[in-house]
């Protein structure tokens, strides 16, 4: 199985969270390739796709926005997830954070299966004026692996639509034991 995982980030944090999650899948034999969502042209020869945003002012980052209006219609006929980084706090390791306005509208365009909010990242030598003002009371890295690693099981096993036999991650779940020899994630 291979599955695309792209995002939109403006300072590294969604990125650092995209490889987690690149790397979980690899540890679950599942082939993963990472790459920022304005890069990709054609989602062929993917199984599923993960498509990750950082969230600034309630605002879910423009490439993944692109990125799913761009691939609608492919997105539509994939098993599709995804994330947003998030919170300065453990909010959201604590319970559900709901996706923005943006990110649902998202999910609806693309059928999306889920959506998960993980904690996110803001140096304290950040530039700009906000984004400074914030790093004075809220600097920090809040993104969890352990949070990463729980919601790829959590994906990887979830059961798929029946409507589809196709559907990869269908055939998958139910007996999602037999390793495949090799795996390989490649962050770009
Ligand atoms: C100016 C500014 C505004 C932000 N607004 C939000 C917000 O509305 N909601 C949220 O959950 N996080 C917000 N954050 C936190 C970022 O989402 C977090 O730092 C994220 O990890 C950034 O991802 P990136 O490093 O990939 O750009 C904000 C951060 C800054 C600096």
């Amino acid at each position: 199985m291979r599955i695309l995982v792209v995002y939109g980030s403006k300072r590294g944090g969604t990125a650092g969270l995209a490889a987690m999650i690149g790397s979980a899948l690899e540890s679950a034999d599942v082939i993963a390739d990472v790459t920022p969502a304005s890069t990709v042209r054609s989602l062929e020869g993917y199984d599923a796709v993960i498509v990750g945003g950082a969230v600034y002012m309630h605002r879910w980052h423009k490439d993944a926005r692109r990125f799913v209006r761009r691939h609608a219609a492919e997105l539509a006929a994939l098993p599709v997830w995804l994330f947003s980084s998030g919170p300065l706090d453990d909010s959201a390791t604590r319970g559900v954070i709901e996706p923005v306005e943006q990110a649902k509208q998202a999910m609806r365009q693309c059928h999306a299966r889920g959506h998960m909010t993980f904690g996110g990242r803001l140096s304290p030598y950040v530039r700009g004026f906000a984004a400074g003002a914030m790093a004075k009371q809220m600097a920090g890295d809040w993104r969890d692996r352990t949070h990463v690693n729980r919601w790829v099981r959590e994906i990887l096993g979830q059961p798929g639509r029946p409507a589809r036999p196709a559907d990869p991650l269908t055939r998958a779940a139910p007996q999602r034991a037999p390793a495949m020899p090799t795996a390989r994630a490649a962050v770009r």
